[in-house]
């Protein structure tokens, strides 16, 4: 059985992840590939509770207890969903992934990329993307399309500006996975268009 195929929308708040997944979607079941799609913090119901703690507006979390979280929903969400699905030939495609942890708590909070990038690898049982796309979208624009603004979209403007600054850090660190695709107003079919040329590409195996 070949191994599935894992494929990472990533990016800072407001640029735009799940309507691309959405479009994805549609493109993957035309194909009659098989998927399951997941988001992170989430995809099982314990962590999906573990979610809620992380984005409530009510708590003060330190950036060591969003850490700890994080990877908490990662680990569950790793060993039921990602792990299985994978071993079964299936595709998964995640909303976020532990690349969010490295702009958000590590290059945005400061905690050592060193340690995150093992937690990482625990939570995950070492599984890489094979594709992640990452949606570089400017702060304020981003910061603008929230409508109900959870936890991490209150913390300013600085703080989202250093978020995107280590996703395009991330992106240079792994060329092999990572595809940064530049936000484009009202180019919400374009962008899916890269999208879909670089899975074409790179999993599916076309020129
Ligand atoms: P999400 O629902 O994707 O937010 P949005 O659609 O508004 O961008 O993500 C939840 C929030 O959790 C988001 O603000 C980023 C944050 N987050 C981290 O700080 N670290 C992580 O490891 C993950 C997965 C998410």
């Amino acid at each position: 059985m070949e191994r599935g195929r894992y494929i990472i929308i990533d990016g800072g708040e407001g640029c735009g992840k799940s309507t691309q997944i959405r479009l994805l979607k549609e493109f993957l079941d035309e194909r009659e590939i098989r998927c399951v799609f997941g988001r992170e913090p989430g995809g099982v119901p314990e962590a999906e509770a573990i979610r809620s703690v992380c984005l409530n507006k009510q708590y003060d979390l330190a950036p060591i207890t969003e850490l700890f979280l994080f990877e908490a929903a990662r680990t569950e969400f790793f060993r039921r969903v990602v792990v299985p699905s994978l071993n079964a030939g299936q595709w998964v495609i995640s909303d976020r992934s532990g690349f969010s942890t490295e702009a958000y708590q590590g290059y945005a909070s400061g905690l050592d990329l060193g340690l995150i990038r093992q937690f990482n690898n625990l939570a995950t049982c070492g599984v890489r993307p094979d594709i992640s796309f990452i949606i570089d979208v400017p702060v304020e624009i981003g910061l603008d399309k929230e409508v109900a603004p959870d936890r991490f979209a209150t913390k300013g403007i600085e703080y989202h500006t250093r978020v995107n600054a280590g996703y395009r850090e991330i992106a240079r660190a792994n060329p092999d996975i990572c595809v940064l695709l530049p936000y484009i107003s009202g180019g919400i079919d374009r962008t899916q268009e890269q999208i879909r040329n670089v899975v074409r590409k790179r999993l599916l195996g076309f020129s």
